[in-house]
């Protein structure tokens, strides 16, 4: 017995309609302009003919501003699963052609329903946010909508991985569900996420401003910090949805997706004994030392537009996925100020969550001075690092290249905070403060009654250096493993990784630390 046609038509008659969205004179324009349309994004994202949608046939409970007469697709958003190099992940894209993609109970409904589904099945989760915010017309109900997504992002924090895409406007509160989320991508020409608009700037202050000075996604990527990387279009930003997944486990109680049958390249680098300038204050790109530590050169950088002077970023070490740190000596002379802390601090919380092992590279002249950094609070950013460290159980590998001068030698993970492998470069320099400084302090009254004070502080630090600053003398007293040619980093840190992948850790129970905001 068939099913009847008109049961089939009517299943049609409805499928079609819904996925109209908007309708097709809305999405000739978006495509017109180089836009993708909500499910559109959900498949280009997922492998073809894996997405499997949800929520189709949603429909609002609206009865205010004639609302009722109106039939909104999908109630504005589209929700389902796909898979992403052959791991299920959760997605929800908002239809800007849809009532503006705004979110009331039914839209914001199909979204929690989708992130329970999430921590259920234990599988990541990426939002693709689109939308004119609040829908007006529910009034506070949307509101508590907005709670209910908000307080799912922080139930699923930290269980599994969540990427918000910013597409399109998220205005307003709507920017706090990407915000609790842990990465964010945003695209150039068509996104836009601030709390306060321009308009709203204006009346309140006084101050003229602009979309491109507060909401735009180069902004919210280099000043504010909100955006960790930065797509020209929807096609790009999905390609680095991917490519993230590709270092993420499913979620945190799996391990992330090493490849541990590559083959071990335990050959010296020679090219890494040339990296590096016999001047000791001479700057050099500490990128380029990632690029030959892991492998195929292939590392992911997060957020580079933000605090340039601490790199953190996803790559592979003898197929181990690991989370990188490391001072940039190119800017800001490497030093840490309050936005790299914030930036290291989080990453490694993050890393920590998802088992993900750190390789931290240092070569920290010290934290930034400076009467803003102090008055900013610097101690209580810096603490961060020293917290996120400590709390972290999962490998900790340290490999101090050059300069590892005092609290920042701990706050880039020294084994005090609890690194399981340190390693040193014959040119590390481990101490309480750099050289010349320390010569200053030291050795004030000898130098102004030199005959020569710079040729005599030349002399003296030197000897510093040899004497205090030596990697042997930190050996020497077990705060570092071992010293190593820069050449043999990459078999020293792949074999280490390997060593360490069955580290267990436990510490005493608690609610939660209190980690220094
Ligand atoms: C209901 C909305 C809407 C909203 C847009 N639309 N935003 N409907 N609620 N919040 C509808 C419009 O009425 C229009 O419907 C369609 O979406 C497209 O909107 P346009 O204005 O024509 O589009 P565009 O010119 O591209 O401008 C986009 C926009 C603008 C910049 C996003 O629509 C806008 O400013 N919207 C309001 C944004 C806002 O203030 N939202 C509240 C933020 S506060 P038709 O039927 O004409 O196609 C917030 C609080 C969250 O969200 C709190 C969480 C705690």
């Amino acid at each position: 017995m068939a099913l009847s046609k008109t049961l089939v038509d009517e299943l049609t008659k409805r499928r079609e309609a819904a996925l109209q969205g908007g309708g097709a004179d809305k999405m000739e324009a978006r495509h017109a302009r180089g836009v993708l349309g909500a499910r559109e994004r959900l498949e280009t994202l997922f492998a073809p003919g894996t997405f499997q949608e949800t929520g189709l046939h949603a429909r609002h409970a609206t009865r205010a501003f004639g609302m009722e007469k109106k039939i909104l697709p999908a109630d504005a958003v589209v929700c389902g699963v796909g898979y992403v190099d052959d791991r299920p992940v959760a997605g929800f894209s908002q239809d800007f052609t849809v009532a503006g993609g705004s979110l009331g109970d039914t839209h914001a409904r199909k979204i929690c329903h989708i992130m329970d589904h999430a921590v259920k099945a234990g599988v990541p989760l990426v939002g693709i946010n689109d939308s004119g915010g609040a829908r007006i017309q529910e009034g506070v109900g949307s509101l508590s909508a907005y709670g209910q997504v908000f307080y799912r992002n922080v139930l699923l924090s930290g269980v599994v991985p969540q990427i918000a895409v910013i597409a399109g406007p998220c205005a307003g509160g709507a920017a706090y569900s990407p915000a609790l989320m842990d990465f964010i991508i945003m695209t150039r020409r068509e996104a836009s996420m601030f709390i306060c608009g321009p308009e709203v700037i204006r009346a309140v202050t006084g101050q003229a401003t602009t979309m491109a000075d507060i909401g735009s996604a180069e902004v919210n990527a280099a000043v504010s910090g909100n955006v960790h990387f930065v797509a020209e279009d929807d096609k790009e930003a999905l390609a680095i949805v991917r490519r993230l997944l590709s270092f993420l486990p499913s979620n945190n109680m799996s391990d992330p997706p090493h490849a541990p049958g590559a083959a071990l390249n335990l050959a010296d680098d020679p090219a890494l004994d040339a990296l590096v300038p016999e001047d000791p204050k001479a700057p050099f790109d500490v990128r380029a030392v990632i690029a030959r530590l892991v492998d195929n050169a292939d590392f992911l950088e997060v957020m580079a537009a933000f605090a340039a002077n601490m790199v953190i970023g996803f790559g592979r070490i003898g197929g181990i996925v690991t989370g990188v740190i490391a001072n940039q000596p190119l800017v800001k002379a490497g030093t840490i100020d309050i936005d790299a802390a914030d930036k290291a601090a989080r990453f490694v919380r993050f890393c920590n969550a998802f088992n993900i092992p750190l390789l931290t590279l240092v070569d920290v002249p010290g934290f930034l001075p400076g009467v803003m950094e102090e008055r900013r609070g610097i101690i209580r950013h810096g603490a961060k690092m020293l917290f996120a460290y400590a709390s972290a159980t999962v490998p900790k590998i340290t490999v101090i290249l050059r300069k590892a001068y005092g609290g920042a030698y701990l706050a880039m993970c020294s084994q005090d905070m609890g690194a399981d492998k340190v390693l040193a470069w014959p040119s590390a320099e481990i101490a309480v403060m750099g050289a010349d400084g320390a010569v200053n302090i030291l050795y004030r009254k000898e130098l102004t009654e030199a005959p020569d004070p710079r040729a005599r502080a030349h002399e003296l630090a030197e000897a510093y250096r040899a004497e205090f600053a030596s990697p042997y003398l930190s050996a020497g007293m077990l705060f570092v493993d071992d010293v190593i040619l820069p050449g043999q980093t990459r078999a020293a840190v792949a074999l280490a990784l390997r060593g360490l992948l069955s580290k267990r850790e436990t510490r005493p129970p608690k609610k939660h630390g209190n980690i220094p905001l």
